[in-house]
């Protein structure tokens, strides 16, 4: 049998699938494997099942060139070399579709804690700071009637738009093309990066990582955004330049900002822990049972494809 090695514990469901095909590795710590281990463990494999803190860099696929299939458990794929993976003729795969619907619930539940004071408000109660209802108490801004903009209008954008349709605001999206669907289900206008940014009273970031989106939101990017609007990330951490957003929010050249998803994951950049127009949370986009349920389906069913001889189904490269 195949060796496969599966370099953090999933769920059952896409252990269940392997079990009976492969040699199969499981990381048997509950943390990532560091780069010398990920290389000492695969090893003899010919596919690996791979976390996004994984590496799988030029480096890696030529010194495992017995590796043949590297398997994504997530959509993104910005730990991998696609371009190398190519050249090398190794297969990638990843996890699309399944967790779109969690991803757009997760942004709209941030976009909602920004705009009414949720966590914030948490906290005071906890503090022990609540004194009764008052008319100028805790105020926060309506959605319906504003605009949201959508950086990156692919699955997950199309989604937030959806929602986002639901709760009254008018859709903006910027994006490489042009989305039919945008068009037609959300009555969207594709604009402009510059306009995205100074039109948008929301404005939500649903792309991927790639060497067009590292860093446009940028200390000069928030000077063009409205001073009542709010950022909200749930794409990739190093869209965002984060030093840049503290100072951004110290000027108050925006209102607010609610990150899911850090430039230098897993630290977050201290000047945002202490503020209150800031929401944080730990990259939980695709995090629910049923979702990671999918993905461990998906990216096994992705390995099980290959050693049977298959092209796999979610394969990229
Ligand atoms: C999560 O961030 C993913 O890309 O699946």
């Amino acid at each position: 049998m195949e060796k496969v090695l599966v370099t953090r514990r999933i769920p059952q469901a896409g252990l269940e699938i392997l079990e009976p095909l492969c040699d199969m590795v499981v990381n048997p710590h509950d943390r990532d494997l560091t780069e010398e281990e990920l290389l000492e463990m695969s090893a003899g494999c010919r596919a690996v099942l791979a976390v996004l803190s994984n590496r799988i860099d030029r480096a890696f696929l030529e010194a495992r060139p017995e590796v043949r299939l590297v398997a994504n458990f997530a959509v993104g794929v910005d730990n991998f070399d696609l371009e190398a993976a190519r050249e090398l003729g190794v297969m990638l795969s990843n996890t699309p579709g399944v967790l779109t619907d969690a991803t757009a619930d997760l942004t709209m539940a941030l976009l909602l804690s920004l705009s009414r004071r949720l966590v914030e408000g948490d906290r005071l109660v906890r503090a022990g700071g609540f004194q009764g209802v008052a008319p100028l108490f805790m105020l926060g801004n309506d959605l319906a009637g504003k605009t949201l903009g959508i950086f990156g209008l692919g699955r997950i954008g199309l989604a937030v738009g959806q929602r986002a349709r639901a709760f009254g605001l008018r859709i903006l999206y910027h994006n490489r093309r042009l989305n039919e669907e945008a068009h037609e289900l959300l009555g969207a206008q594709m604009v402009s990066f510059k306009d995205l940014l100074s039109r948008s009273d929301y404005l939500c970031i649903n792309a991927p990582l790639t060497a067009e989106t590292r860093g446009r939101f940028d200390y000069q990017a928030f000077g063009r955004m409205r001073p009542t609007a709010y950022l909200i990330n749930t794409g990739r951490g190093p869209i965002v330049r984060e030093a840049d957003l503290v100072r951004a929010l110290e000027e108050g050249l925006i209102a607010g900002a609610a990150l899911d998803v850090y430039e230098y994951e897993p630290q977050v950049h201290a000047g945002l822990l202490g503020r209150d127009d800031v929401v944080l949370s730990p990259h939980l986009g695709s995090a629910t049972r049923e979702v990671r349920d999918a993905m461990a389906r998906l990216a096994a069913g992705n390995v099980a494809a290959f050693l049977a001889g298959e092209e796999p189904p979610n394969r990229l490269v």
